[in-house]
């Protein structure tokens, strides 16, 4: 397995780190590392070395039976790689078509890890969070350091500070790692997007959601956006309008999978920001969704906005972005090394498996086939089938049996107001209208409070073993026997429910 040192410019990530040198090996991989690959990400020859990998010559690493890369490879690179190869990397392989052919044409297995779908089973392998996380909070980094004063409000001898005002449009995994970030520097947060069910995600990061009304919001089936309608844009701009004058960073993460980035922001609107705002256009590499933005460049409007449009942000962090890369590939690889020794074996029945394989044995694999998604709303349940046609009762008979039931209660409620003694009456109106209350009450109380619920069925399971201590010395046997179940049964209660509120607490408890 050979992991290279990438040859792109700016590129300081690397396929794997020492830590995952020693996955791989576990795996039953031999690994050739490229000597240099890991400097830019601080990890030099000899963390490899101690690792288990051996360093060798670019000519090694890419003539491997596996290759681990970050980037897609140039045309040299894919020359220098062996027929039946394994290539493992980003390959963006519904925009590079070109790049495909040349793969297949080489005879490479090319297994593009930026097609991962985006289902719960492959989340440890999925790439593309694990970059837009770093991403996100990365362009909260750039902004703060382009924003000329503090993110927190401070109250100071020498005056007061403002806490900075942010806007995070599209919260996605990058514009939801933008908002933890910024939350945690002490900015005021807020957030929009067209999938109503991020509200919770972005109150949870302590933002603010901004909805906007349209006809058109709705759950996304996929976890990702659909293309907006007119009048949901038109609503939107409305909204950015009336936000951005009262807003110091913008971060934008908009995007649509398989579209151009929507457009958010128009020049005007960037024109009524204060002067000394922060733009962040994450989305500035698919065309941008501020007006102005220019990819992997800085621009200063007029009214001395700053507009980033950094397209590598997870690349300015690149220790933790190998880091997170490489458990990625590892994860993926345990997959395909079932036996852990050293056999990659590929399994076109697998849906994670064959949404990768982009060229196999000389052909074009790539669009696999739509995998369902785990966002999508589970189907409505189909209802339960008929039961059984159950014997017809007629209705009358039904109403003889209830007026019979309420009969035989009303005979016994007067054979025991006749005859029992005053006392007994009085104690069973307790008894019933406790019943009654009772249900009505702990019926109607919400799951969420069944803890301090139990906390009250413990008071009063306290009350029934103070009375029922009381009656134990009665006369009568059957008083005391009664008296006797009552303690027992109420403190089952009581113990039982603290067993139960300790368990529940432990779950909480800090080590
Ligand atoms: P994601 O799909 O998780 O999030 C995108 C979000 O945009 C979704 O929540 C979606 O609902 C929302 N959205 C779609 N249309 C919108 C609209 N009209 N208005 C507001 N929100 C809208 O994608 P992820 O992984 O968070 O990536 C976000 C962006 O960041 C992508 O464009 C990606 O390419 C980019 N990115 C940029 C990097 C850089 O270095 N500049 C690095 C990593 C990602």
């Amino acid at each position: 397995m050979g992991v290279v040192s990438e040859a792109r410019d700016g590129e300081t990530r690397v396929a794997a780190t020492a830590l995952t040198v020693a996955q791989l090996r576990g795996l039953g991989y031999e690994v050739v590392v490229e000597s240099g690959a890991g400097l830019a990400a601080s990890i030099g020859d000899e963390a490899y070395r101690e690792a288990g990998a051996s360093i060798g010559s670019r000519t090694e690493v890419w003539g491997a039976d596996v290759v681990l890369a970050v980037d897609a490879p140039v045309e040299e690179e894919i020359a220098l790689l062996r027929e039946g190869a394994v290539l493992v990397s980003l390959l963006a392989p519904g925009q590079r078509p070109e790049l495909l052919e040349a793969l297949a044409r080489a005879s490479v297995t090319a297994l593009a890890m930026d097609a991962v779908p985006r289902i719960s089973r492959a989340q440890s392998m999925d790439v593309l969070s694990s970059m837009a996380n770093i991403a996100g909070y990365r362009a909260v980094v750039e902004a703060a350091h382009a924003f000329g004063r503090f993110f927190t409000g401070q109250v100071t001898a020498a005056g007061k500070v403002p806490p900075a005002k942010v806007l995070v449009a599209g919260a996605g995994v990058a514009g939801l790692a933008a908002i933890g970030a910024a939350g945690s520097l002490g900015a005021v947060v807020r957030a929009t997007d067209p999938r109503p069910e991020v509200a919770d995600q972005v109150r949870s990061l302590g933002g603010e959601y901004l909805a906007v009304e349209s006809a058109d919001v709705e759950v996304s089936a996929t976890g990702y956006a659909k293309e907006m309608s007119d009048d949901y844009n038109s609503r939107a701009a409305a909204l950015y309008a009336k936000t951005l004058p009262d807003t110091d960073i913008l971060i934008t993460t908009a995007l649509v999978p398989g579209r151009p980035a929507p457009r958010l922001v128009t020049a005007e609107m960037v024109a009524a920001m204060r002067p000394g705002s922060v733009i962040v256009d994450m989305a500035a590499a698919q065309g941008g969704n501020v007006a102005g933005s220019v990819a992997g460049e800085t621009v200063v409007t007029d009214n001395q906005v700053t507009v980033i449009g950094f397209t590598d942000l997870a690349a300015r962090l690149p220790a933790q972005a190998s880091q997170l890369y490489g458990t990625n590939l590892v994860n993926l690889l345990k997959l395909l090394t079932p036996g852990k020794d050293g056999q990659l074996v590929l399994d076109f029945d697998d849906v994670v498996q064959r949404s990768v394989t982009v060229t196999r044995e000389g052909t074009t694999t790539w669009p696999p086939p739509p995998v369902q998604v785990s966002a999508a709303p589970q189907p409505a349940a189909a209802p339960p089938p008929a039961p059984p046609a159950a014997p017809v009762r007629s209705r009358a008979a039904t109403t003889a049996r209830r007026y019979a039931v309420v009969g035989l209660g009303a005979a016994l409620l007067f054979l025991a107001t006749a005859f029992a003694p005053q006392q007994l009456i009085g104690n069973l109106t307790v008894f019933v209208l406790a019943i009654v209350i009772g249900y009505y009450v702990i019926g109607h109380v919400h799951h969420a409070l069944h803890t301090p619920l139990m906390s009250v069925t413990n008071a009063i399971s306290g009350i029934i073993v103070v009375g029922a201590m009381l009656q134990i010395g009665h006369a009568h046997t059957a008083v005391t026997v009664l008296a006797f179940a009552a303690v027992l049964l109420a403190s089952i209660n009581i113990f039982g429910g603290f067993a139960v509120t300790r368990r529940m607490l432990s779950m909480f408890a800090k080590d």
